[in-house]
């Protein structure tokens, strides 16, 4: 193989070359090996970075193919920004960022650099970008300028439609939505004239995300002021550049997920071995189909679903109160394994073995049944779904639940412990409804939530029909 000796690169090479094996966390001898491997395998390869970007290693996600140009102001918060950065590629955007005066001095163009695998636009007069690219191009290329942090500086020249640094002309250039996520001193963002400027880029369609209230950088300040995490910041992005179709929007959807806890004493509980995964899942579909959903999950170690209202409960008689407060609903989606019983009275201290006297009873009592109740209930949602796990007779006693709770759809599982259903990431479901059952093959949790979404869309329209 032939051996390459990185030494005698010219500059403008090494330099690429250099950005890249950063951005991969490579060393350059490895970056060089990798990209000699990708020619082979005929992978395109980007090795001078002079052009728009088309080396992100993401493809597929939920920014695809989109455009986001992030300007990072000066502020101690511009650091995010390259969280930021990278959290959008991640998800398969293309980021160009324009950083301000002030914002090199808290981040370098290297760093951004490294991390967008494109060059860093800082100067209006530098004449190569303005030969390259042009304001005016830049702000037009991009589906969404970001602006953050956006100071309270920035925020001032836009309001006043001030052009007089690559950001601020960009921003006066764009046709484009703008969405800032402002970070300053609680101070500064409750001064009248920031508070001005607010109400100015309000009217003007800007759309804002945060600032965030909490502890201040300087130290013994708190308030309203912090930039909203990239997290945040990203879903925002997302939600705006979303354009599937929204079946479901006007639609109200609660629903349940997760196991309940039943506390014996204050360090036992009776639990079951649902993760939520699943419930979660359907949560998640059900709002990007555009529906208002909320969620009641019992205890569970994966995250909020993204863009559902979360309320976290422990018992069933928890989960049955929040889920009574959030009526009237279009539609009810019970998933949660509730616990059947709970123990008749919680013992205030722990249980203690007793020599000799043998193991303590527990002694049970019944929980109230949700899915039952929303099934007879006088604000009865049009749609009621409920899930069931199962064992053995599985038809039989799915068609026996539907029957029993008021349901309009019973989804049936099989969660013996060979199937690695219960806490696993794949599902095999059967639909059961009053005229007939349904079999769907095996897939992936996420898949029988996203086929269950189209599928409540499509009840929701009948039952209004
Ligand atoms: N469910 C409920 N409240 C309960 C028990 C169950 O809302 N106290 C709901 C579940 O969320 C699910 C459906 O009822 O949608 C069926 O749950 P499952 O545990 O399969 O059935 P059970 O009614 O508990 O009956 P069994 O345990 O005898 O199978």
């Amino acid at each position: 193989m032939a051996s390459i000796t990185v030494r005698n690169l010219d500059p403008a090479t090494k330099e690429a070359l250099r950005r890249r094996a950063a951005q991969n966390g490579r060393s350059m001898e490895e970056e060089v090996r990798h990209l000699l491997g990708a020619l082979e395998s005929s992978e395109t390869v980007n090795i001078d970075g002079s052009a728009r970007s088309t080396a992100a290693p993401v493809v597929s996600g939920s920014l695809a193919g989109r455009h986001i140009l992030l300007i990072i102001g000066g502020g101690i918060a511009a650091y995010k920004g390259l969280d930021l950065i990278r959290r959008l590629r991640e998800r398969g955007a293309a980021v160009r960022v324009v950083l301000t005066s002030a914002g090199s001095q808290f981040i370098t163009p290297l760093s951004v650099g490294a991390l967008t695998a494109d060059r860093v636009f800082t100067d209006l007069f530098d004449r190569e970008d303005e030969h390259d690219v042009g304001h005016i191009r830049l702000s037009r290329e991009a589906d969404l300028i970001v602006v953050a942090p956006a100071t309270a500086d920035l925020m001032a020249k836009m309001a006043a439609g001030l052009g007089n640094d690559l950001a601020s002309t960009v921003l006066l250039a764009t046709d484009k939505t703008v969405l800032i996520a402002p970070a300053m001193n609680p101070k500064m963002w409750d001064h009248p004239a920031t508070r001005r400027n607010r109400r100015i880029l309000e009217k003007d369609n800007i759309l804002f995300i945060g600032p965030n209230a909490g502890e201040m950088a300087e130290s013994g300040e708190a308030g309203a002021g912090r930039m909203a995490e990239p997290l945040e910041i990203v879903a925002r992005v997302e939600e705006f550049l979303d354009q599937s179709p929204k079946p479901l929007a006007g639609n109200k959807i609660v629903m349940t997920s997760g196991p309940t806890h039943e506390p014996i004493d204050p360090v036992r509980y009776i639990a079951n071995r649902s993760s939520g995964r699943q419930g979660h899942a359907i949560a998640a579909a059900l709002a990007r189909l555009g529906a208002k959903v909320q969620l009641v999950s019992g205890p569970v170690n994966i995250p909020d679903p993204q863009g559902v209202q979360t309320v976290h409960v422990e018992t069933a008689e928890e989960m049955r109160d929040a889920v009574e407060q959030m009526l009237p609903a279009d539609a009810a989606v019970m998933v949660a394994a509730v616990a059947d019983w709970r123990t008749k009275s919680e013992s205030g201290e722990k249980i203690k073995k007793k020599a000799g006297k043998g193991p303590p009873s527990l002694k049970l009592t019944e929980n109230p049944d949700i899915l039952a109740g929303l099934g007879h209930h006088k604000l009865r949602p049009r749609v009621v779904i409920g899930f069931a796990a199962e064992t053995n007779d599985l038809e039989k006693n799915a068609k026996g639940k539907l029957q029993r709770k008021g349901a309009d759809l019973i989804v049936a599982n099989d969660v013996s412990p060979e199937t690695g259903i219960m806490g696993g990431l794949k599902n095999r479901v059967r639909l059961v409804t009053r005229t007939g059952v349904e079999d769907w093959p095996e897939m992936s949790k996420d898949e029988v939530a996203r086929r269950l979404a189209d599928r409540i869309a499509l009840m929701l329209e009948e039952a209004e029909a």
